[in-house]
């Protein structure tokens, strides 16, 4: 009999190690032979740890299991799919995973992530033959007509980008994924690199062979051992086995890829503090251009994308372009892993289709608070996403519908607060973020942070509160025309937001009152 315990780094944190022991223990003790398998999440982590068993009728799932749970679940028969307290029935018939249109994540929690056989038996590798066999105009082309933008947040169009390391002419090229999840309640390109890292080698691969590449770095941040883990020994046995290093998968090209841990800022996520940070350097923003496309990593032309842009090219090469791009919106193809977090029921991953709606998102998927309190704000796009209020939940999850309210996607992040928030207190942690993590470099970010988090006081204290808030709202104005990157120039996004929407809690009736 197989089970699956989940050694993703939220299954582990509410003690799937332990339910995984007690497994084999018990198992072991009463005779019974069973086959664990440590796989990736669902991204239901309100029911982690998740064990799920496999039967002749599909998996069925019980959860969350505590390790003193084992026992019973063995006495209900629970490896034949037995009946328990803890039974949630098939795993696939779970509502919140079955109205998910899992494109990218198909294989997550199916596999065992470091297995090459099940990999494979789930087409896994099946983009890069296809790659293989056209030239590296063709592999653009592909990428290009699928529609797909990056989804590391600024959504610039994934083809193009490679178009432009493809024709830059150099005797040296990179691949460089940027794995410094950084954004608050985000955790999609973990839940990758833990729970199916094979697919983001395979993305990677096809990247190489699409710009004529030959090294390649993931970039990953330090807060994230499992992950740094799981993808050195998935590079170390995807080598092994011919799909990457010398001579890949017999072709004769060669691409050769290699982990990097991050220095710990948030600021190397900026793609070109993060090309400093991999040269050695201190973690400081470059002046664009030139692009990295152009002169990036030791001054090479250098494709840097994100982990899910990375992660969703093996599938659109595997069933072509127009597959990919059916799914979606106005220019929003394909699907985005939402990642629910805060106060929020039931947090987890929902890869769905743009176009669905955060209310959906919220309610359907979400479930509500977790307080049970009513919501009252939810920051999305990561801590330079806006608090986006109730009268805007109807809007479709879409990069333009977004940016038409001034909101962002960013990279799916979203937090949820109820009522018990306090939007001035919201606002001055922006600040305050920004102030820490400013990399120094440019004026409005290094110094406007502190004099932000300075205004915001004076406004929350009520010292001459109308006069300040026309100051803050100069402050902000500065920071997004005057800033190097979007450290700076976003920050002033949930700020602004925060008060906008919310300035009875900057102890204003309207938000301009002065
Ligand atoms: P950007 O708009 O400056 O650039 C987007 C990308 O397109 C870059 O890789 C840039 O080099 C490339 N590009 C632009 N024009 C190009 C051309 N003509 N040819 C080839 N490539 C071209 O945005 P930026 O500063 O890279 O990213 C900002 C975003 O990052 C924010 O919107 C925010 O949502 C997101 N972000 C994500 C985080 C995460 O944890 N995933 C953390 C912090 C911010
Ligand atoms: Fe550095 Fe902030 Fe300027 Fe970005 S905006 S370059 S993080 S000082």
């Amino acid at each position: 009999v197989k089970v699956f315990v989940p050694r993703d780094a939220a299954a582990l944190a509410v003690g799937a190690d332990a339910v995984a022991a007690m497994l084999q223990a018990e198992c072991a003790r009463r005779g019974l032979a069973v086959e664990l398998v440590r796989n990736g999440s669902r991204g239901m982590f309100w029911l982690e740890p998740l064990v799920e068993v496999a039967t002749p009728h599909g998996r069925v799932a019980y959860g969350p299991v505590a390790a003193e749970d084992v026992p019973g679940l063995l006495d209900a028969g629970f490896l034949h799919g037995g009946a328990h307290a803890l039974s949630l029935g098939p795993t696939e018939q779970i509502p919140f995973l079955a109205k998910q249109e899992r494109l990218t994540f198909r294989r997550m929690g199916v596999t065992d992530p470091l297995s090459l056989d099940d990999y494979a038996a789930h087409e896994g590798w099946e983009g890069l033959r296809r790659a293989l066999a056209l030239d590296g105009a063709a592999i653009v082309e592909q990428v290009t007509q699928s529609g797909l933008r990056g989804r590391g947040g600024a959504a610039f169009p994934a083809g193009i980008k490679w178009k432009t390391v493809l024709q830059a002419g150099a005797a040296q090229k990179y691949v460089v994924c940027n794995a410094d999840e950084g954004d608050s309640g985000t955790f999609s390109d973990r839940m990758v690199m833990e729970g199916d890292p094979y697919m983001l080698i395979e993305g990677m691969a096809i990247a190489a062979l699409a710009v004529g590449a030959t090294r390649g770095y993931v970039y990953i941040r330090s807060e994230y051992p499992h992950a740094i883990a799981a993808m050195r020994e998935a590079i170390a046995r995807a080598e092994a086995a011919g799909f990457l290093g010398a001579n890949l998968c017999g072709s004769g090209r060669a691409f050769h890829l290699e982990v990097r841990k991050a220095a710990g800022s948030y600021v190397c996520g900026e793609e070109t503090a993060m090309l400093e940070s991999l040269e050695g350097k201190r973690g400081i923003v470059r002046a664009k251009p030139p692009l990295p496309a152009v002169a990036g990593l030791f001054g090479q032309p250098s494709v840097i994308n994100n982990v899910i842009t990375l992660a969703s090219v093996p599938l659109i090469l595997a069933r072509g372009a127009a597959f990919y791009r059916d799914y979606g919106m106005g220019r929003s193809r394909g699907t985005l892993p939402f990642q629910l977090a805060g106060n929020v029921r039931q947090g987890g991953l929902v890869e769905k289709a743009f176009g669905l709606t955060l209310r959906e998102l919220l309610h359907d998927f979400g479930g509500g608070t977790a307080s049970g309190r009513p919501i009252k704000a939810v920051q999305v796009g990561g801590p330079l996403g806006t608090y986006v209020p109730p009268s805007q939940w109807d809007i479709p999850l879409d990069y333009e519908a977004y940016a038409a309210v001034g909101a962002v996607l960013g990279h799916g992040g979203i937090v949820v607060h109820d009522d018990t928030a306090d939007m001035s207190r919201l606002a001055r942690y922006a600040m305050e973020f920004c102030a820490i993590e400013s990399c120094g470099k440019c004026t409005p970010c290094r110094i406007g942070s502190t004099r932000g988090v300075e205004v915001i006081d004076r406004i929350r204290n009520n010292q001459n509160r109308a006069q300040q808030v026309h100051l803050l709202r100069d402050l902000c104005d500065t920071m997004v025309h005057g800033s190097l990157c979007a450290m700076g120039g976003m920050t002033p996004y949930p700020v602004l937001s925060a008060l906008n929407h919310y300035p009875q809690d900057f102890g204003l009736e309207t938000p301009d009152q002065q």
